[in-house]
């Protein structure tokens, strides 16, 4: 059940319903008389909590495609971006960018610099956009949720994920799963935003990114990243939450975004994940156990991880990926089948895009 606001007068709103009734039509009157023979529909207008960390900007790019459309119908949100205590490199020097798998992968985040909000602020909806930092949820992301405040403001709410990632949240979206049901919120949707280049070519634009901030075409690859008309239409998701929230569909059990695209499972890549995923659970443990983060004694352990990493995508990758395509039509109705599992809640049906999707 969703925590009542009215049943917890300790919960502090995030703003009055003047504040947040900003953008909707105005009478000549003066505010005052108004309110008082036209008080504002306050059950519609909503409280939203986006929380959000990105290093090159572009989750927070389909963030605000997100937040547009629902401040637009007069929700009010605010946006809550993580800020790491010690921030993280970008562009990562590759030692750091190895020696950050063992903490990611076993949920051990260093803390964040105190939030902007209070943590009994009461919102309608809390959206946690994040990204996938070794097939985990990202360190800022596993510290809110972590954190105190952060389970204390998701308690009793219904929750969003937002993932934007190279094309591999799977697991990561099953710890985000924990985390918020551990904190008492409940997952009521989730969207995926991926790399939509080959999963080979990605396996060398990604690093290349993020290991020297360059994003472009690269010998004949397509750009890293999100595609920027992927990033607009995210848009569409902010459209049908504003609706969602105007007829109080937060409040039901139901998924608010199906119908939007909102994710899209390629169900071989899920069973080269779980293989990685077994894989970094080992590899973190034994990396783990020679030191902490930034020791040196770390550093033979993080050299073998890095040439397993290395031979695992040149060899065993392609080799599953041609194993799985060779095999399709013996696996076709298992990977359908864990590929309706995987897309819930929200799932990749269609027959709502033309109502909200304003970049067709
Ligand atoms: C340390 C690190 C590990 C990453 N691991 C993955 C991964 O396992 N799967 C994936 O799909 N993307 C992975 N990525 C890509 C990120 O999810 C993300 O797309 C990229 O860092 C840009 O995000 P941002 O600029 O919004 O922070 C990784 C990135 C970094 C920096």
């Amino acid at each position: 059940m969703i925590a009542d606001k009215h049943q917890n007068p300790q919960a502090r709103r995030y703003h009055t319903a003047f504040v947040s009734n900003k953008n909707r039509p105005t009478s000549p009157q003066s505010p005052l008389l108004e309110f008082a023979l036209n008080p504002p529909p306050e059950t519609h207008l909503k409280h939203v909590l986006v929380v959000s960390y990105s290093q090159t900007g572009q989750l927070s790019d389909i963030a605000t495609q997100v937040i547009g459309p629902l401040r637009k119908a007069g929700h009010l949100v605010h946006l809550e971006t993580l800020l790491p205590a010690t921030p993280y490199p970008f562009p990562w020097p590759i030692v750091d960018f190895v020696d950050a798998m063992p903490e990611c992968v076993q949920l051990d985040a260093p803390p964040l610099k105190p939030l902007t909000i209070a943590a009994e602020t009461d919102f309608d909806l809390v959206i946690l956009c994040y990204q996938v930092w070794y097939l985990s949820p990202a360190l800022p992301m596993t510290a809110f949720l972590q954190s105190e405040s952060g389970k204390q403001l998701l308690h009793g709410k219904p929750v969003v994920t937002l993932v934007a990632c190279r094309n591999m949240w799977l697991s990561a979206q099953e710890a985000m799963r924990r985390l918020i049901a551990e904190a008492g919120g409940e997952l009521r949707d989730h969207l995926a935003f991926t790399d939509r280049g080959h999963p080979l070519a990605t396996f060398i634009t990604t690093p290349r990114w993020v290991l020297t901030g360059k994003r472009d075409r690269f010998l004949g690859m397509p750009p890293a990243g999100v595609a920027p008309e992927e990033i607009k239409g995210a848009s569409r998701f902010g459209c049908a939450l504003a609706d969602a929230l105007e007829r109080n569909a937060e409040k039901s059990n139901q998924p608010m975004l199906t119908g939007l695209r909102a994710v899209s499972v390629n169900p071989r890549l899920a069973i080269s994940e779980g293989a990685g995923r077994r894989a970094f659970a080992i590899w973190s443990r034994l990396i783990r156990a020679c030191g902490k983060r930034g020791s040196w004694q770390r550093r033979p352990a993080l050299l073998l991880f890095s040439v397993y990493l290395i031979v695992m995508v040149l060899t065993v990758v392609p080799t599953s990926l041609l194993l799985q395509w060779l095999f399709s039509p013996l696996l076709k109705s298992r990977l359908e089948g864990l590929r309706a599992q995987l897309e819930l809640p929200s799932g990749s049906q269609e027959f709502n895009l033309e109502k909200y999707d304003q970049s067709r």
